[in-house]
């Protein structure tokens, strides 16, 4: 290949990507490939078991974003990684668009292991003030920063929801952040932050976080 050639292999290359990247999926086509997620996701990505997340509301380059990595396995999921090797470039950015169309069911507030109210109370004042203070005895940053004060995320920069998710999920999810089976946080903003938190603070942080009721939905 000449130098020219290789010029416009990578150009071709360049180009292809960045208009993946910008290509807007059709949700209406999305819906269509989620026929094999429903089982586990759905109809409309609100998930029927807590250790399966809701897919609802969540941004479409969020979705775009762990179908990759699933695929790349920097995010380990037997299971998602089979069905992720499976959806194509353009189908990924299809499926997101169409999930992040749907509409959160908020989720049913149930702390089923503990007894006493008061022990229900303890933990979510916990999980708050680890949420929206951080602890600066641990130097653990606060989630408001960017998961949102009451749940309104930064989706434009791709960061998920975490209102009405399973508070299973949460819990599993951090702590697959903790042992590094989940090392898809660029520049290791989640892990860095985990490894800070016992199990006591993950479960309180993820309680809580599940339970908020974003303001920007209330106002659609
Ligand atoms: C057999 C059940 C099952 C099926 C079917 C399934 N998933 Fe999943 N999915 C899971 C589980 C379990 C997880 C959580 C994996 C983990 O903890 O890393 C997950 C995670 C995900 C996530 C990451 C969510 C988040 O909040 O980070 C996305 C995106 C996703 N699935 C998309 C899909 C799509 C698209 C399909 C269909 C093409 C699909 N899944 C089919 C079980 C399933
Ligand atoms: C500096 C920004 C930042 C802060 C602060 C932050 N997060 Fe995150 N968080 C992210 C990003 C970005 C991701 C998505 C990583 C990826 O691409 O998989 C994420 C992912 C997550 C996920 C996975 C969600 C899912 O659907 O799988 C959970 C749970 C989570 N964060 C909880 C928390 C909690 C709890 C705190 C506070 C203790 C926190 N985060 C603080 C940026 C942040």
């Amino acid at each position: 290949m000449s130098f020219n050639q290789k010029y416009w292999v990578v150009g071709l290359v360049y180009f292809a990507l960045n208009f993946s990247v910008n290509a807007q999926g059709d949700a209406e086509i999305g819906k269509l490939k989620t026929m094999a997620c429903m089982g586990c996701h759905g109809p409309t990505g609100n998930s029927f078991l807590p250790m399966f997340p809701s897919l609802a509301g969540q941004p479409a380059g969020y979705i775009a974003k762990q179908i990759q990595d699933f695929k790349e396995a920097d995010r380990r999921n037997a299971t998602m990684t089979s069905i992720a090797l499976g959806i194509n470039e353009a189908d990924t950015q299809h499926i997101g668009a169409f999930y992040e169309s749907q509409i959160k069911t908020p989720i049913v507030k149930n702390i089923t292991h503990l007894k006493t109210d008061a022990e229900k109370t303890a933990l979510l004042t916990l999980g708050k003030k680890l949420y929206d203070n951080g602890n600066a005895d641990t130097g653990q940053a606060a989630c408001f920063v960017c998961h949102g004060k009451n749940g309104d995320a930064l989706v434009e920069l791709n960061v998920p929801n975490l209102a009405n998710q399973p508070p299973q999920y949460l819990i599993s999810t951090l702590n697959e952040f903790k042992n590094r089976k989940r090392t898809n946080d660029g520049e290791r903003v989640m892990r860095r932050i985990i490894d800070t938190m016992s199990s006591e603070q993950i479960e309180a942080v993820a309680y809580y976080s599940s339970y908020l009721v974003p303001t920007l939905e209330e106002k659609k």
